[in-house]
């Protein structure tokens, strides 16, 4: 990875921080996309203990408000450097109904929003590097949902499983839909890391949940073993042509029938473009 930028949101711990890690050590330049800079400064101190020579620096944004993604963005492109590596894993799970600053429900907009606008942001920068890549961490929670667009934010009926799963949906859906508007040059893989023990949901998680995930802990992958994935398409040559797909444990997977569905790629695609005002 010498000579190849990555940026990289949701860095500052579990699968974010493992994969900036091993790229960092696999020599690539990062910049890291954090909301907190004490955490963003921890983080890069612990990547450069592990590898002294590594190039990291920071911007720091919100993922949850569509001001500080454009600022990110601005400040991205602002930088003379290439792009050629964009992961975006930064993701939070809610276990009741909340709305961000744009009046979007939360999960939705930093699950898979930001995601869209910040890639769309910084795809012309993308597009100019050689074997540029763009990896979306989804999840096979996916599984328990499918795009409910007349009521995506489901205050009424909210449940954390199903708007979480909508919105790791939402993140395959994307990634079909822009490796579909890309062909070739660009590629874009999503992929599920597996049950990974970070500190994913732990802060919201109520009693009894936080009670079951202490006691799932040593049943779950390492953040080095979740990343693992997520660095092979960040970086293997093996999968420099391939796009549009899903992954799980380095395998090709189909995922369900409604993340194959290209009529609701494309509707998505719409939604999120005026939800962002990229319309
Ligand atoms: N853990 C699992 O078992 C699992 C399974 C399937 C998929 N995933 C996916 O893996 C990804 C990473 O999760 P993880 O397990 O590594 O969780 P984590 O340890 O909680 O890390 C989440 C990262 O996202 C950042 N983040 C959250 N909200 C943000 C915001 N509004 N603005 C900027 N950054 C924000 C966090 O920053 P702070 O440090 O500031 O909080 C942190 O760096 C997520 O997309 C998740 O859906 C995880």
């Amino acid at each position: 990875m010498t000579g190849r930028r990555c940026v990289i949101t949701g860095a500052t711990s579990g699968i974010g921080e493992a994969t900036a890690r091993a790229l960092a050590r696999a020599g690539a330049e990062l910049t890291l996309v954090c909301r907190s800079p004490e955490r963003a400064e921890a983080t890069i101190a612990r990547i450069q203990d592990e590898a002294p020579d590594a190039r990291v620096d920071r911007i720091i944004a919100d993922l949850s408000a569509q001001a500080e993604i454009r600022q990110a963005a601005a400040e991205l492109l602002a930088d003379p450097r290439p792009i050629h590596v964009l992961v975006n894993n930064a993701g939070v799970v809610n276990i009741r109904y909340s709305t961000t600053v744009d009046a979007i429900e939360t999960t939705f907009a930093v699950n898979h929003l930001a995601y869209f606008l910040l890639t769309r942001l910084l795809l012309e920068r993308i597009q100019q590097s050689p074997d540029a890549r763009i990896v979306n961490v989804a999840s096979d929670a996916h599984r328990f949902s499918r795009m409910d667009f007349d009521n995506l934010g489901h205050e009424s009926d909210f449940g954390w499983i199903k708007v979480y799963g909508q919105s790791k949906l939402a993140n395959i859906l994307f990634t079909r839909e822009l490796a579909r508007r890309l062909g070739d040059g660009v590629t874009v893989n999503a992929l599920h890391p597996g049950g990974v023990r970070t500190n994913f949901g732990a802060n919201n998680a109520p009693r009894l949940q936080r009670v079951l995930m202490t006691l799932g802990r040593p049943f779950l992958r390492s953040p080095e073993g979740g990343a693992d994935t997520a660095i092979w398409l960040a970086s293997a040559p093996e999968v420099a042509g391939t796009t549009g797909e899903y992954f799980a444990s380095r395998k090709r997977r189909s995922g369900t029938r409604a993340s194959r569905d290209m009529e609701a790629a494309r509707r998505l695609w719409e939604v999120s473009e005026r939800m962002t005002g990229l319309d």
